[in-house]
C-alpha cells in the first residue's frame, strides 16, 4: 500500500502523505491542499474527516470494538472502577495501587463547591432542565477559580483544575437532582469513594443514614465507565474545538455539555424512555405501528442507529447484560422493558433496520437502568455527562499538550454575489 495519495485537480497532480494509525487506520493528510491547489475538501457532518491524531481511544465501528488506551471496554467494565478508568484516560496508564490512592485522596479533597454557587438555583424556574443547569454550574465554576482561566499556565495549575472539576462534578450533579425535588443537599463525605459519594448525595437524605446497595454501586461504575470516552463524537469534538481557542477548561466542558444535550447524541437516553412511555400509554403498546411509522420516516426510533457502529454497539451489549442483572437483583418488573424487548426484536429482524445497520445503541438500555436505580428521566443525560467527563478532559488535555492549531473549518459559499446596498425606503 502506497504511503502517498495523488489527486488530480484542474489537470495538475498533487501528492499528499498517507498517515497510518497503530490499528492500521488510514488517512490522507491534506493539510497543504488549499495552500497548494486552492481546493478544500467537502465533508458535511465530518463523516470522513480525521481532525487529530490521538492516543486515547480506539473504536472500530465495523467490528464493534471500543478500547481506552489499548484496554478493551469489556475488561474495563468488568474489572475496573470509574476512578481507575478516569486515571487511565487522563494519564495514559492504569494506576498502581499507590497512584490510585493518591488520585482518589486528591479528588476527595476537592468535592465541595463554593456555597455561593448554590445561589444559582434560586434563579432557575422550577422544572428547568437539569442539562441547562449543569452547563451553567460548570461554566460558573470558572468564576470561583480565576487562577484557572489561563490554560497556558503551569501543568500543575492545569492539573489542579482537572482534579477540581472531576471532584466537583458528582456534587454538582447530585445538587441538581436534590434541588429539583426541593430537598436539602447532602454533602460529600471524604470516607466514601467517588461513586458511593455520588449515590449518597443523590439518594441519601440529611435525616437518615444511607448506604447504597452494592448492586447499584457496581451498575453505576459500569455505566460511567462505558460512557467515559468515545473518541471524536459531537460533544468531544466540541470540547476540543472550544479548547483550541485556549478557552479555559470549565468553558470548554460547558460547551461539551451543551453538545451532549441534543437528542441525537446524549439526550437520546431521555428520549428513549419518553418514547417507551409514549408507546405504552398513547400507542397502547402497539410496537408494530411505531416501527411502521419509523420506516415511513414519520418518527425516529431513539436508541437505534449510530454514526460509527455499523455492526453492534459494544457498550449496548454490556449494558444489556447489566440491565438484566440490576432489574433481577433489585426485583424490578418494568413493563417498559417488555416494550423495549419487542422493539429490539424488530430491529434485529426487520430488513429496514438490517439494511441500514440500525442496532440498539448504548442509550437504548441505559435509560431503563437509570429508571430502575431511581433517577428522574430528565437527569439521564446529566449521568451521561458525569461519565463522559474524564474523556472530555483527557481529549482537551491531549489537544492542549500538543498545542494543536485553532479549529476553524472552511465552507463553500453558495449565497448571492455582491449586491448594491438598498436604502430602507427603496426596499420591496
Ligand atoms: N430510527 C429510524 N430510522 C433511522 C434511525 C432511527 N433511530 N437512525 C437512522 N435511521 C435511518 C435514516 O432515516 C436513514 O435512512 P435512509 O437511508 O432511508 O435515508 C438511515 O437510517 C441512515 O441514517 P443517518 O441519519 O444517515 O445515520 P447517521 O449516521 O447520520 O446518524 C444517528 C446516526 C445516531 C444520529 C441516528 O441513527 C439517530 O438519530 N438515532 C437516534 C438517536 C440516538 O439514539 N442517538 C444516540 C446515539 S448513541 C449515544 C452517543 O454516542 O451519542
Amino acid at each position: 500500500m502506497s504511503d502517498k495519495a495523488t489527486f488530480t485537480l484542474d489537470g495538475k497532480n498533487y501528492e499528499y502523505p498517507v498517515i497510518t494509525g497503530t490499528e492500521n487506520e488510514k488517512a490522507v493528510d491534506i493539510s497543504k491542499l488549499r495552500a497548494q491547489s486552492g481546493f478544500v475538501t467537502f465533508d458535511e457532518g465530518y463523516k470522513n474527516t480525521g481532525c487529530t491524531v490521538s492516543n486515547i481511544t480506539f473504536l472500530d465501528g465495523e467490528k464493534g470494538i471500543l478500547r481506552y488506551r489499548g484496554y478493551g471496554i469489556e475488561d474495563l467494565a468488568e474489572k475496573a472502577t470509574f476512578t481507575e478508568v478516569s486515571y487511565l484516560l487522563l494519564y495514559g496508564e492504569l494506576p498502581t495501587a499507590k497512584q490510585l490512592k493518591d488520585f482518589e485522596d486528591n479528588l476527595t479533597q476537592h468535592t465541595l463547591v463554593h456555597e455561593n454557587l448554590m445561589k444559582v438555583f434560586e434563579v432557575f424556574p422550577s422544572g428547568s432542565h437539569p442539562m441547562g443547569q449543569l452547563m451553567t454550574l460548570i461554566s460558573g465554576l470558572s468564576s470561583f477559580y480565576p487562577d484557572s482561566l489561563n490554560p497556558n499556565k503551569s501543568p500543575e495549575q492545569v492539573n489542579l483544575t482537572i482534579i477540581r472539576l472531576l471532584a466537583k462534578m458528582p456534587t454538582i450533579c447530585a445538587m441538581i437532582q436534590k434541588k429539583g425535588k426541593g430537598h436539602p443537599l447532602v454533602y460529600p463525605q471524604n470516607k466514601h469513594d467517588y461513586v458511593t459519594n455520588f449515590l449518597r448525595m443523590t439518594f441519601g437524605n440529611v435525616t437518615d443514614d444511607y448506604a447504597p446497595d452494592p448492586v447499584v454501586i457496581d451498575a453505576m461504575n459500569k455505566l460511567l465507565i462505558l460512557h467515559a470516552d468515545h473518541e471524536q463524537n459531537c460533544s468531544t469534538a466540541t470540547v476540543r474545538i472550544v479548547g483550541s481557542s485556549h478557552a479555559n477548561l470549565y468553558a470548554s466542558i460547558g460547551a461539551g455539555v451543551a453538545a451532549l444535550w441534543g437528542p441525537r447524541h446524549g439526550g437520546a437516553n431521555q428520549e428513549v424512555l419518553e418514547m417507551l412511555e409514549h408507546i405504552q400509554t398513547i400507542d397502547k403498546g402497539d410496537v408494530k405501528k411505531v416501527v411502521a411509522e419509523a420506516k415511513d420516516k414519520k418518527r425516529l426510533l431513539f436508541g437505534f442507529g449510530h454514526r460509527v457502529y455499523k455492526n453492534f454497539d459494544p457498550r449496548a451489549t454490556i449494558i444489556k447484560k447489566s440491565c438484566d442483572n440490576v432489574l433481577a437483583k433489585l426485583g424490578v418488573n418494568d413493563p417498559l422493558l417488555d416494550i423495549a424487548k419487542q422493539l429490539e426484536e424488530v430491529a434485529l429482524t426487520d430488513p429496514y433496520f438490517i439494511e441500514r445497520k440500525l442496532y440498539p445503541n448504548v442509550d437504548f438500555y441505559s435509560g431503563i437502568i437509570y429508571k430502575a436505580l431511581g433517577f428522574p428521566t430528565p437527569m439521564f443525560t446529566v449521568l451521561f455527562a458525569l461519565g463522559r467527563l474524564p474523556g472530555w478532559i483527557s481529549q482537551w488535555k491531549e489537544m492542549r499538550e500538543k498545542n494543536e492549531d485553532i479549529g476553524r473549518p472552511r465552507q463553500i459559499y453558495n449565497g448571492p454575489g455582491l449586491r448594491p446596498f438598498v436604502g430602507i425606503t427603496d426596499r420591496k
